[in-house]
């Protein structure tokens, strides 16, 4: 096991719609950790590119333009702030659109590489929630708690649907669950870095799980960990 100076890396990986993110941000919080959405890195990444008009099957183009891309997770005032290039895209990165073509240049190996050393300089020192597709299996296959966190389709379509709704972008359920659905295909058939569960994750279901039971439970294992480390929180 490694030792590192602020803490236990957990990584939280599962499929779109699972309840990572608002599990992430509360794990990380009662446990007093740095909550990294690698996916809302991917979305920086994704946004940057579409509005340079970098045409994704150059991949030369693709590799150059990351090379000046600066994507950063920043709390202000108890929000978790995100900032492509230095601008605040937050919002911009969440809708039903942004999912969709982020799945897609997520696919695109200078994007996952780029991304792959800034994850893994941010989480080094650790005391971090990490979530995502392949923290578990690629970007720390040495975390020392890793949680497969999944739910039926029809569940994470649903909640999906209510996300959106509330954001004021109008989506049926039928075209949420196309939508669902798809991602899960380009996440999970693509070469590199496929969204999968690791060998040594702990899989939990949330389809019928309130996000108190999921969280409580994961708090425990996570702090049972900690304490049989010897790591202070
Ligand atoms: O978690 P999310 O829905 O915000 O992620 C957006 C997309 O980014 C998703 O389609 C998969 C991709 N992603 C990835 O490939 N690897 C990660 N570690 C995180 C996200």
């Amino acid at each position: 096991m490694p030792s590192r100076p602020d803490g236990i890396v957990i990584a939280i990986d599962g499929p779109s719609g699972a309840g990572k993110s608002t599990i992430a941000r509360l794990l990380a919080e009662r446990l007093g950790y740095i909550q990294i959405d690698t996916g809302a890195m991917f979305r920086a990444a994704a946004l940057l590119l579409s509005l340079a008009g970098v045409d994704l099957d150059d991949l030369a183009a693709v590799e150059q333009f990351c090379r000046t891309i600066d994507i950063r997770l920043e709390l202000e005032s108890g929000r978790q702030v995100v900032r492509a290039n230095g601008a605040d895209v937050t919002d911009k990165i969440r809708s039903a659109e942004m999912s969709l073509l982020t799945s897609l240049t997520a696919t695109l190996k200078p994007v996952r590489e780029a991304l792959l050393k800034a994850q893994q300089q941010m989480g080094s020192r650790g005391g971090v929630v990490l979530e995502g597709r392949d923290i578990g299996t690629v970007v720390f296959p040495d975390a020392e708690i890793k949680f497969y966190l999944s739910a039926s389709v029809a569940e994470r379509a649903r909640r999906r649907c209510e996300e959106l709704i509330s954001k004021g972008e109008p989506v049926s359920l039928a075209e949420t669950v196309a939508d669902v659905e798809k991602r899960d295909q380009q996440d999970s058939e693509r070469d590199i870095a496929p969204l999968r569960q690791a060998d040594d994750a702990l899989l939990i279901d949330s389809s019928h799980l309130s996000i108190d039971e999921v969280l409580s439970s994961m708090e425990a294992i996570c702090r049972k960990k900690i304490e049989n480390m010897g790591t202070t929180l």
